[in-house]
């Protein structure tokens, strides 16, 4: 009988995470690390991504650190190129680079537009489809992709419009994908709530931070480690019979958490 725990492991899996470097990304590499899985880290800045690998060598896992723009398409073939040269197998997905800040929709510029929806999405969909195949390819023949998404995908917000959409997008294309790649990949996404990271500090003053643990009803910010463990379970066995899922990490909002000026009085 296996240990009720053993189904929560990646033992001998191989695992891509994006924006690997910091916040929700390293969190998540460094659980997964702990739960067993070699790590694919993917992110621009070199030596945020060697801090996140040190960690998860300290764990007894391998860690493959490969700088990548998940803006420019040849980078991401060269991420999977070279993740297989490393690891010649691929398990799991994290598609967790993304964000845009909130801006009215009348300052945000098409050009703009297209470039949170480009990051948020497109860049998703294009290493998702350059993954798969190695998923059912690899010893199981299955795979599981997780999609960072956001609870401002899900709950409309003044200022969200480029954002928001794009993550709302995000969602939709998980389900999306789920339908297509069952029953061989496992696709889910996270709507993340406000959770503390370089990210969240951008836009964090002492009196936003206030309204926004006011607003969530289990009166505090997330931790990236909320995030982390998501994310852990959604990939591994014990969700074998969950995919087209979002699982919302977000404290229990029900609206936004974030007061922003409409456009006309
Ligand atoms: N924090 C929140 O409150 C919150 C809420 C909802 C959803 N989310 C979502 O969670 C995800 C992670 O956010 P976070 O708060 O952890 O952000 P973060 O702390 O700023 O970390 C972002 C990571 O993504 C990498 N990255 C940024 N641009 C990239 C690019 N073009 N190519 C490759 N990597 C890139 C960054 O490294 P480099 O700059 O070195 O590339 C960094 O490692 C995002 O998708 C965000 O939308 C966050």
């Amino acid at each position: 009988m296996p240990n009720l725990f053993d189904q929560f492991r990646l033992d001998g899996q191989v695992a891509v995470v994006t924006g690997a470097g910091r916040g929700i990304g390293a969190a998540i590499a460094r659980t997964f690390a702990e739960a067993g899985a070699d790590l694919v880290l993917a992110a621009r800045t070199p030596e945020q991504l060697e801090e996140t690998a040190e960690h998860v060598r300290s764990l007894g896992r391998k860690a493959v650190v490969i700088p990548t723009d998940v803006m420019k398409n040849d980078q991401l073939e060269n991420l999977v190129t070279m993740a297989l040269e490393q690891f010649s197998t691929l398990d799991i997905l994290v598609n967790n680079a993304g964000g845009y800040p909130p801006k009215p929709a009348l300052h945000t510029t098409p050009e703009e537009f297209d470039r949170a929806f480009h990051f948020n999405v497109t860049t998703a969909f294009a290493l998702t489809r350059l993954c798969v195949p190695h998923m059912v390819a690899n010893k199981s023949g299955q795979g599981s992709i997780i999609n960072i998404s956001s609870v401002a995908g899900h709950k409309p917000s003044s200022c969200f419009a480029a954002y928001g959409t794009a993550k709302s997008a995000l969602s939709w294309l998980t389900r999306e994908l789920a339908e297509e790649f069952a029953p061989r990949v496992r696709v889910n996404a996270i709507a993340v709530g406000s959770t503390r990271t370089e990210a969240l500090n951008t836009v964090l003053t002492p009196e936003i931070e206030q309204t926004m643990v006011e607003l969530t009803p289990m009166g505090r910010l997330g931790e990236v480690q909320d995030i982390a463990l998501g994310a852990l379970y959604l990939a591994s066995p014990a969700a074998s019979y969950i995919t087209g899922d979002i699982l919302n990490i977000n404290g229990g909002m029900n609206r936004l958490n974030m007061e922003m000026p409409r456009a006309f009085d």
